[in-house]
């Protein structure tokens, strides 16, 4: 295991809307380098950036046009290694975002796979060679010279690369093994080993899981091909990482991932820790209506239940303990954001949980603030309901708050217009802030072996009807109560050992040898 993700915790920067250095509107790569030692700073010693790849931008950068150039608009190649070299003067590792399931339409492999001569890319993608033949998935016909149709990723504008199938039920449908199907796997590694040269640290893998189509439950042929992904990261690149997007630990970590996200699926454990309010599947807005349903853990008197996710967690954690670790996520540019439902009281008890959990957890920028999700804002680069997610960082009170020195007309996307909308400038410094919340949560996770990414973990009480949540991680037991009133528990109901003295505490707690009391809306680490 790379030895550096032990104390790992990442901040996600969404390239558009951290900080713009140049002054036209939007982020780029030299406004992340200008903020690395406020991130360091907070206790991050990691960053996963966005695609920051060159790109027509109609999935916001998931459709890249070259794999191997920054995109104009955040700057050069070169901004891009300077930021890797004043990163690690700072002890942070970066990872940038591979996507290796679709290209966009516009680049050169996909025009090259288009024309009617066979060339060197005519079997990148995957194509029927007569219209009609992808009947159940979703497909683009009439778009190019090509006699055939090619299958869609995600996006219209994004073509499926070509891993094979595996189990081939037509005659256009390719093995996982054929050269095809090789070549774009090597065709990937190459984009990899581009930036592993440069001085990248690794990858958050989009769609992780998407590769083979028509693939075994488990997934066996993709995983295959991130095993030997992952040969090459363990002979020619030791200290760098890979991360999926899979939200299937078991099958990612023995697919050779080190880590694995949690994501917000529906019907997810992870989902019912924080937004458990989807039931309304125009998911249109922080209105009322999505609040009475709140039904999440961390939402005050929600009638939340932490065994929904621990259902689902435990045989994951049991399943890859000593291969490889899962990622809680306090949000990323998919999801909305936490303060969409939960009041900064909330989240503070919330984090407490996610930066002492085991495993390698991750902060969306902005969250540290408690940033808004901005309701009914027209759809930004194939945002849609995730553009309310991916709005400017707030940082203080100056023009566009601090933002950019554009016109606001100019601003990627708007600013958060509401009088309180919190900022970095107002939190630094005072005590019962979000931020220096953040701040002393990382101080704690970084100076206790055992809150770190394998230390142990049991749960020590867990139930249905109550709102506390005791568990173990080495000596230390931690515990939260989200809920309005104090729980006790008494010591012969906490499995594992109970503990007396606090060693950090939001909000109240009271131990004794007898029992715990843990006060309303707090967190406590007891040793
Ligand atoms: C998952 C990414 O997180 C999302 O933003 C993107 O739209 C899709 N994959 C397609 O690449």
């Amino acid at each position: 295991m790379v030895k550096w993700l032990k104390d790992a915790v990442f901040y996600e920067i969404y390239p558009q809307s951290f900080q713009d250095s140049n002054g036209d509107g939007i982020g780029d790569i030299d406004g992340i380098t200008s903020h690395l030692d406020y991130i360091k700073d907070l206790g991050f010693n990691a960053l996963w950036i966005n695609p920051c790849f060159d790109s027509p931008f109609k999935d916001a950068g998931y459709d890249v046009r070259n794999y191997k150039k920054v995109a104009a608009r955040y700057g050069s190649n070169e901004d891009l290694y300077r930021l890797f070299g004043e990163a690690h003067k700072r002890g942070i590792h970066v990872l940038l975002d591979l996507v290796p399931g679709h290209t966009s339409e516009e680049h050169p492999w996909f025009q090259e796979s288009g024309r009617q001569e066979r060339n060197a890319y005519s079997d990148r993608y995957v194509w029927a060679d007569y219209a009609w033949a992808m009947k159940d998935r979703p497909y683009v016909a009439g778009e190019c010279e090509r006699d055939g149709i090619y299958m869609l990723n995600f996006f219209k504008s994004q073509p499926a690369l070509n891993y094979g199938f595996g189990k081939q039920e037509e005659d256009w449908q390719m093995a996982p093994d054929s050269p095809a199907a090789i070549e774009t796997r090597e065709a990937m590694k190459d984009v990899m080993r581009f930036w592993m040269d440069r001085g990248c640290d690794g990858f958050r893998v989009d769609m992780a899981d998407s590769l083979v189509k028509n693939d075994t439950e488990e997934k066996n042929f993709t995983q295959k091909i991130w095993q030997n992904v992952r040969e090459m990261f363990d002979r020619d690149y030791p200290n760098c990482v890979l991360i999926s997007e899979w939200d299937h630990p078991s099958r990612s970590i023995s697919g050779g991932f080190h880590c694995d996200f949690t994501l917000d699926n529906p019907g997810s454990g992870y989902r019912t820790l924080f937004r458990d309010y989807r039931d309304d599947p125009a998911n249109k807005g922080s209105n009322p209506a999505i609040l009475s349903k709140d039904h999440s853990f961390f939402r005050k008197d929600a009638g939340g239940d932490i065994t929904r996710f621990l259902d689902k967690y435990l045989p994951q954690y049991e399943a890859v303990k000593g291969k490889g670790y899962i990622s809680l996520i306090s949000g990323n540019h998919d999801t909305p954001r936490l303060r969409r439902t939960l009041s900064p009281k909330e989240l503070k008890v919330a984090y407490g949980f996610l930066f002492t959990m085991p495993g390698v957890p991750f902060m969306y920028y902005g969250d540290e603030i408690g940033m808004r999700y901005i309701d009914n804002l027209p759809t930004k680069e194939g945002g849609y309901s995730r553009t309310g997610t991916r709005t400017p960082m707030q940082w203080n009170h100056e023009k566009n708050m601090g933002f950019s020195t554009a016109f606001p007309e100019d601003l990627y996307l708007p600013l958060d217009s509401s009088e309180d909308a919190p900022c970095v400038a107002d939190q630094i410094g005072s005590d019962d802030s979000l931020l220096e919340t953040v701040r002393s949560l990382l101080r704690l996770r970084h100076s206790q072996e055992d809150l770190q990414a394998d230390g142990d973990f049991a749960v020590a009480f867990a139930k249905p009807d109550c709102p506390l949540f005791l568990y173990q991680r080495g000596n230390l037991l931690c515990g939260v109560n989200p809920s309005s009133s104090a729980v006790t528990v008494q010591a012969e109901d906490i499995t594992g050992e109970a503990k007396a003295q606090v060693l950090f505490l939001i909000g109240e707690a009271d131990a004794d040898s007898d029992k715990l009391t843990v006060g309303p809306q707090s967190f406590v680490v007891l040793k």
